[in-house]
């Protein structure tokens, strides 16, 4: 069939056959559908929506466009953490050596940030000499030696995703649900796992900002899990604000390591407390412990007693990483940086620490990307300094700033003041977690 008559069966709303969604994947791959018919379809995608049975058939042809890992020789049960993104969002780094202290083995491949959202490989290159270009052989090795690895996407892991992904985000089809649910589900599915914790953020600074949509997004992707016999979890939590202490790249490297090393930090207990919650359920999926209870003790203690602080520590050694590198007090110290309050403009309690904007602020000054091809500052960034719902008196420092210039920090000073919100009476925060799916 000529991909005319397979784009005009969506077009017109009919239903995609296998061998049809298989045809469109294989032209996408090797390049015998024009960047223009690709585009035609995934809009007719869109607009006409898919069904159940059509987005399991694109996830598999998306998968299956490329290799899809065999870790079947590492006896141990194979389990990862993907999150939708967000601002301060850290997790990464606590939990893999979490459940590889509990004898799970973790094929990480994660994403660099876009737009507001950080990422876990901006995050780890901000460690010096930190390699997340690993070859797949690599990546098996580490793995075996120190039970997680954390890299990049090859090219042969889901290469159709790349080249859809770039023409939906040209043309304004991303945000559609079995479209995104066979974007990650299509990278996650190949690393070979038997278990998937998902964390589906909500909220101004998620990808998906209402509870609605991301509850929507949560199921259809871990029933998406099930299909491919993956065990699958999602643990939808809030991201109206950032996530702990710090956003930047090696401010929340520091916040990792403080956790991992049992050190008291201020604001960081929601950093700490979702990476359990991650952890626990990621163990019960992977078989380690029966309930969540069980689950949780055990990923208490695997933190307690250092054994994941070593197991972060051998990592970063075994890719090229100088663990030496990251900060052990304030870690936007003795960097020339310029430090921009924001002040409480009255007394009252903190209703809103916006995560949208200040994820803006950081990329707006080097610690994000606008484009894929942008390079990133690693030293600026975000402290926090009073949590949503606590009581604050006019003056108090609500948040610091930290960039190159002050003309950098004049730039997003207005929109940092607007992010900040103070009530006149008592406020209850949203919950961490706002459900389990
Ligand atoms: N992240 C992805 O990898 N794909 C999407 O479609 C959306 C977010």
């Amino acid at each position: 069939m000529r991909p005319q008559e397979i784009i005009a069966v969506k077009r017109d709303g009919g239903q995609l056959s296998r061998s049809e969604i298989d045809a469109f994947i294989a032209g996408v791959c090797d390049g015998s559908w024009a960047d223009y018919q690709i585009s035609a379809m995934v809009m007719a995608m869109f607009t006409r929506g898919l069904s159940d049975e059509e987005q399991n058939a694109l996830t598999y042809a998306m998968l299956h466009s490329g290799e899809v890992l065999d870790l079947s020789d590492i006896p141990r049960p194979k389990a990862d953490k993907h999150s939708t993104g967000g601002v301060g969002d850290k997790t990464s780094l606590i939990i893999a050596p979490i459940l590889a202290a509990c004898g799970i083995a973790v094929p990480m491949i994660s994403g660099r940030g876009l737009g507001h959202t950080g990422g876990t490989l901006d995050k780890l290159e901000a460690i010096a000499g930190y390699d997340v270009n690993l070859s797949t052989e690599r990546f098996r090795q580490i793995i075996e030696t120190c039970g997680f690895a954390m890299s990049g996407q090859t090219a042969d892991i889901a290469p159709a995703d790349k080249k859809l992904y770039a023409l939906r985000d040209a043309t304004a089809t991303v945000p559609y649900i079995p479209l995104i649910v066979a974007s990650i589900m299509s990278k996650k599915l190949a690393e070979g796992l038997d278990a998937l914790v998902l964390d589906v953020k909500t909220g101004s600074g998620a990808f998906m900002p209402n509870i609605e949509d991301s509850m929507r997004l949560a199921e259809a992707m871990v029933q998406t899990g099930r299909n491919f016999g993956v065990r699958t979890e999602a643990v939808v939590s809030e991201m109206g604000r950032p996530l702990g202490r710090y956003a930047g790249n090696i401010c929340e490297v520091y916040e990792c390591v403080k956790i991992l090393r049992n050190e008291p930090l201020e604001l960081a207990e929601p950093t700490r407390e979702l990476s359990l919650e991650l952890s626990a359920r990621a163990i019960v999926l992977a078989g380690v412990e029966e309930n969540i209870e069980n689950a949780r003790t055990l990923a208490e203690a695997k933190l307690g007693s250092g054994a994941a602080y070593e197991l972060f520590i051998e990592n970063c050694r075994l890719q090229g990483g100088d663990a030496e590198s990251i900060p052990t007090s304030d870690p936007f110290g003795g960097k020339g940086l310029t430090a921009y309050e924001i002040k409480a403009e009255r007394s009252g309690w903190l209703e809103m620490a916006d995560a949208l904007a200040i994820g803006e602020a950081v990329v707006e000054i080097g610690g994000g990307r606008i484009h894929a091809e942008d390079s990133i500052d690693f030293n600026v960034g975000f402290e926090c300094f009073a949590e949503v719902g606590g009581e604050v008196s006019e003056g108090d420092v609500l948040g610091v700033l930290y960039s190159r210039t002050e003309e950098d920090a004049e730039c997003v000073s207005g929109k940092l003041r607007a992010a900040y919100k103070i009530a006149e009476t008592p406020v209850t925060p949203s919950p961490l977690v706002h459900g389990i799916v």
